[in-house]
């Protein structure tokens, strides 16, 4: 599914995001699991990670109409924006939800950070929608 990007300008990638990553092997082909990269503000969290070559699911394409990029924000929860109910909703959905789960491409940066990003090693194996 072609990935909603933000739809605006971003000033420079200014902001440090850490991504950890359970299953580095699912998520990038190899074996690196910390990546340190810069974000700029404006961007949300699965944007960049694409970006940088993480390939964190998104069924949806980001349109918050699933659950698959959901992540954990272990760190700099303020230097992201707050979620709306339409994600908390779809978050709730998410396998091994916590009180840090965010779905990546609704989570905006919107300040300087650090972020400490954590993508559960089921991210890969999510399940897409399942038929009611
Ligand atoms: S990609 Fe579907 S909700 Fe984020």
């Amino acid at each position: 599914m072609h990935l909603r990007h933000s739809d605006h300008d971003h000033g420079p990638p200014t902001v440090p995001v850490k991504y950890i990553l359970e299953d580095p092997q699912g998520l990038t082909g190899t074996d690196k699991a910390e990546h340190e990269v810069l974000a700029a503000k404006g961007e949300h969290l699965l944007e960049v990670a694409i970006e940088h070559g993480i390939n964190i699911e998104h069924a949806c394409g980001g349109v918050c109409a699933c659950s698959t990029c959901h992540v954990y924000v272990e760190q700099g929860m303020t230097s992201v924006c707050e979620s709306t109910e339409a994600e908390d909703d779809r978050v709730e959905e998410a396998p091994g939800l916590r009180r840090d789960s965010r779905l990546s491409c609704q989570c905006v940066v919107t300040g300087d950070g650090p972020i400490v990003v954590r993508v559960p090693a089921w991210n890969r194996n999510a399940v897409k929608e399942v038929p009611h």
